[in-house]
């Protein structure tokens, strides 16, 4: 074993790792010196743990991802639990289907109500899920493809021996486009009804970064670094690539690593959006803020994928000699953005209606979608008018004139009028709503002063 293992446990688990049921093909390991023949096939190759003792790092990162969590996720299994008795049944394996997608293709669920009684392998969006798909055979709701055989499927050029087979696919090599459908059939919901309730890969491919030599889902969220693929003698040094993939959302329950996502999360949206704020007084308007946010990197719009739930809004507040003269967005923590009465509220979201054009909060209810979001970037061209895509809104501001003026941008990944929707029905315990964090976005903190004269801060 090489020094470059950093912890103890890790150095340790490749010889003395226990053997489970699945891992009797794990303890022969050594073998593959002499021989060829893989011995980590079948069942065994289901078992994260099994990874383990080569892929410590590949294990750690995803374990503490919102792809380990997806079945886990209490508001989830809140939701699947209300849609299967609403729907009586009628929704099947819809929900598992993205959730805990290798449970669902091997017939260990058909409605998610069993998941607390699956083993964990079951559960989530697991390694071998991804890494036994070959095919992607649609642009939503999880059409891939799995193999079927025994070949794990990853970006590597001339892997080294390995005790599993090992396969090229382009679907798994973040350099290739095509590694974004992969990604991308999950992250596009449609709903039995027809509502289009999350598109990142829809935004994503009309966006500039689908076109050639541009960037794929895993560039940005995969993120590379240079490292061993396998902690084994033989393994070259390689780019490695991160598997946790935080974004907006954390866990909701204990779970591994919830420093670590929490942080990964914050470090994302610290620099995810440009703002500017300016103050100014013009004859037409009299008064003003202008506040104006550039989706400047993400790669799709933002806030993407569950927008729903979601919600992102400024907050902005004038004040004169100390005094609040002007503020909105002022959201009290665990109150719902949307119950604020506040006209002049700039609020990101989705917002979906089902039968009768009337709002409502669970998407399966949903036939219409309708969005607020900041688009992403179309073209690279500088001369082309559709380059600029930044958002401004304007604030009308009191008189006599404030002499300072605050913004930022705050998230939530799911808000109080969905969470409440569910506690509510019996759904969902109470105590979840302590977790709901509230992010302010670093990039977006921005302050006016009179002293400087009327001008924008950038
Ligand atoms: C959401 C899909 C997904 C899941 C889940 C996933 N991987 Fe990966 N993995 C990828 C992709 C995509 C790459 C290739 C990135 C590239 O080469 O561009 C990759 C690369 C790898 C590699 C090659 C080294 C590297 O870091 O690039 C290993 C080893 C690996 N994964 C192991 C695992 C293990 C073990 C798990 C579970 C603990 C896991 N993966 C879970 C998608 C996934
Ligand atoms: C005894 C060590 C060992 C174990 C255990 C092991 N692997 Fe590997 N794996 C390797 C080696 C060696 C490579 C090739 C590394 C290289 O070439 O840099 C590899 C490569 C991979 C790749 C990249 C394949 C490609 O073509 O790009 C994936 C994905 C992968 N392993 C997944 C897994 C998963 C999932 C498990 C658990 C079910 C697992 N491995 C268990 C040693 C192991
Ligand atoms: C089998 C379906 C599936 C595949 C394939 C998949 N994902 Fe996911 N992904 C999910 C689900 C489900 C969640 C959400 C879990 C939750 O929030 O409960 C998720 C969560 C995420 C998140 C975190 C979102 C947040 O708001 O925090 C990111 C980022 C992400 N995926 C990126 C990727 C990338 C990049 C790939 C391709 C390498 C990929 N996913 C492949 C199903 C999938
Ligand atoms: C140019 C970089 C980039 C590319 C390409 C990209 N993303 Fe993102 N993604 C981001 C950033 C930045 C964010 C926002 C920060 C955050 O959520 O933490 C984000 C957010 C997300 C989220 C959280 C949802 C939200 O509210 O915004 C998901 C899920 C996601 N991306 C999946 C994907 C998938 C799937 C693809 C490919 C189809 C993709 N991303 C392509 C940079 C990128
Ligand atoms: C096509 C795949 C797919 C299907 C089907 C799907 N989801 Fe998801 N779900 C995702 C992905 C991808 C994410 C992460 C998106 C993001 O973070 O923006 C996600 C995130 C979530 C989240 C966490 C974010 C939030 O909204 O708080 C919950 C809860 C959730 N889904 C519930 C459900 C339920 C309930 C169903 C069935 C009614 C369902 N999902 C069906 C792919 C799917």
């Amino acid at each position: 074993m090489r020094a470059r293992i950093a912890s103890n446990r890790t150095a340790l688990a490749f010889p003395v790792v226990a053997v489970t049921a699945g891992m009797v093909a794990l303890a022969s390991c050594a073998s593959t010196k002499s021989d060829d023949a893989p011995t980590l096939t079948g069942d065994a190759l289901m078992d994260s743990n099994n990874c383990l003792p080569c892929h410590a790092e590949q294990v750690r990162e995803w374990s503490g991802s919102m792809h380990a969590y997806a079945s886990e996720d209490p508001v989830f299994v809140a939701m699947n639990k209300r849609m299967q008795r609403e729907t009586n049944g009628q929704a099947g394996s819809f929900c598992v289907g993205c959730h805990a997608p290798l449970a669902v293709r091997l017939g260990q669920t058909t409605d998610g109500l069993n998941l607390e009684t699956l083993p964990r392998t079951m559960r989530g969006v697991t390694c071998f899920f991804c890494h036994t798909t070959d095919a992607v055979e649609g642009t939503h709701n999880n059409p891939l493809r799995l193999a079927g055989d025994d070949h794990l499927r990853g970006g590597l050029q001339g892997p080294a021996k390995a005790p599993h087979k090992v396969y090229y696919s382009a679907l798994h090599d973040r350099e290739q486009a095509a590694s974004s459908a992969m990604c991308g059939t999950c992250h596009d919901v449609v709903t039995p009804l027809g509502a289009p309730v999350e598109r990142t890969f829809k935004e994503w491919s009309a966006s500039l970064y689908s076109k050639p030599g541009q960037l794929s889902c895993g560039k940005c969220h995969m993120e590379g670094r240079d490292g061993f693929a396998a902690q084994v003698e033989a393994a070259p040094k390689r780019t490695v690539h991160d598997h946790s993939m935080p974004a907006v959302d954390i866990a909701l329950t204990p779970f591994n690593d919830e420093a670590a996502q929490r942080k990964g999360v914050q470090k994302q949206l610290d620099t995810t959006l440009l703002a500017k704020l300016c103050v100014k007084q013009t004859p037409t308007t009299g008064l003003v803020a202008e506040v104006t946010l550039d989706n400047a990197f993400a790669g799709h719009k933002f806030p993407s994928g569950a927008a729903h739930d979601r919600r992102a809004w400024v907050e902005l507040i004038a004040y004169r000699a100390g005094a609040q003269v002007f503020s909105s967005g002022s959201v009290p923590d665990k109150v719902a953005a949307a119950s604020l009465r506040d006209a002049s509220l700039w609020l990101l979201r989705d917002s979906l209606f089902g039968e009768g054009d009337k709002e409502v909060h669970m998407f399966w209810q949903a036939t219409r979608v309708s969005s607020e979001q900041l688009p992403a970037a179309v073209t690279a061209d500088r001369s082309d008018p559709a380059f600029l895509h930044s958002v401004t809104k304007s604030y009308p501001l009191p008189l006599p004139a404030p002499d300072r003026v605050t913004m930022r941008v705050r998230m939530r990944p799911i808000d109080f009028d969905v969470l409440d929707d569910l506690v509510a029905t019996g759904d969902l315990s109470a105590s979840v709503l302590d977790r709901i964090p509230t992010f302010d976005l670093a990039s977006t903190v921005k302050e006016w002063s009179l002293a400087g004269g009327y001008r924008c801060i950038e």
